[in-house]
């Protein structure tokens, strides 16, 4: 497989200002990111809140520029992504049908072929023929990410990220959502970077999964290894929290670790070693 998207020491470091609008430091929310995405793999990061994983994808992206270090898209291709909230995607005042249209149009399709691939793409993920002219709050919750889906995959990308696309949803929808993004990507020949907080479900996904902390990757392995055979103590403690049988106190005990104060523990975070094939643990 060869890569599809390669990342260079990437970092991003944002301005800390006061009230009053006075830069008083500096934040390093991605601080020296190297990795290689491969085509048609699905590339997993888990990390607690602020640890830089929305704005790993958006530099991957291009939407926002690096401070340093470089994205190279070896392939050619549309990029999409995919939200948490399917609001972002979608205008309220418009038809399911419009929402999915629209990037096509704003790429200079005509309005009968933007129809046609929008109609196949809300196909695709389930949304009912009957139901497309309907607007974004006549449906349910899953089915709105569903259209924001369909809306991602109507311009044919090759890569997508999803930055924590089943989060906002019920547990059982989530299931639904997880298993039609791996048929979107056989049918569409997609490549994912799959954020989320939630172990459990980039165990699903997953192809290799990247433990983010402080804008760092700590933990980079085949998802089966990485659970299989921890080796960070960041991540041990994220697995230890995320794999206590009631699901209630997995989730309790997986914001206490996330609410930890990261800044007053120091954990291992310099290069990355390959401690067995595939499998990366910073030093
Ligand atoms: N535009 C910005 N300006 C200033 N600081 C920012 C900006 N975007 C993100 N940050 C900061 O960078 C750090 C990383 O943020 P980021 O949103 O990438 O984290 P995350 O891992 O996606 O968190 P979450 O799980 O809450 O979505 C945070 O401390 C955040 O406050
Ligand atoms: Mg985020």
């Amino acid at each position: 497989m060869g890569g599809l998207i390669r990342v260079g020491d990437l970092r991003k470091t944002y301005p800390v200002r006061n009230a009053w609008g006075r830069k008083i430091g500096s934040l390093d929310a991605v601080d020296g990111v190297t990795l290689e995405i491969a085509a048609g793999e699905t590339l997993g990061v888990v990390g607690e809140s602020g640890s830089g994983k929305s704005t790993l994808g958006r530099l991957i992206l291009g939407v926002e520029r690096p401070t340093a270090g470089a994205v190279e898209h070896t392939g050619s291709g549309e990029m999409q992504i995919i939200h948490q909230d399917p609001f972002s995607a979608l205008n309220p005042h418009r038809s399911a049908l419009a929402s999915v249209m629209e990037p096509l149009t704003a790429r200079g399709a005509s309005a009968a072929s933007a129809e046609a691939a929008a109609r196949e793409a809300l196909a695709a993920v389930g949304i009912d023929e009957d139901a497309v002219r309907k607007r974004p709050r006549a449906f349910s919750g899953g089915q709105r990410q569903r259209i924001a889906i369909a809306r991602a995959i109507a311009p044919r990308p090759a890569f997508i990220v999803c930055d924590e696309p089943v989060s906002a949803l019920d547990m059982s929808i989530q299931a639904q959502v997880t298993d039609l993004l791996k048929d979107l990507q056989r049918e569409f020949d997609l490549t994912y970077l799959f954020i989320s907080h939630d172990l459990s479900v980039v165990r699903e996904i997953a192809t290799r999964t990247a433990v983010m902390r402080r804008g760092r990757i700590v933990e980079l392995a085949p998802t089966a290894e990485l659970f299989a055979a921890p080796r960070h103590p960041y991540t041990r403690r994220l697995l230890d929290a995320v794999l206590l049988p009631d699901p209630v106190r997995a989730r309790e005990r997986l914001a206490q670790v996330a609410a930890r104060p990261a800044a007053a523990e120091a954990l291992p975070d310099g290069p990355l070693v390959e401690v067995s094939p595939d499998h990366f643990v910073a030093g």
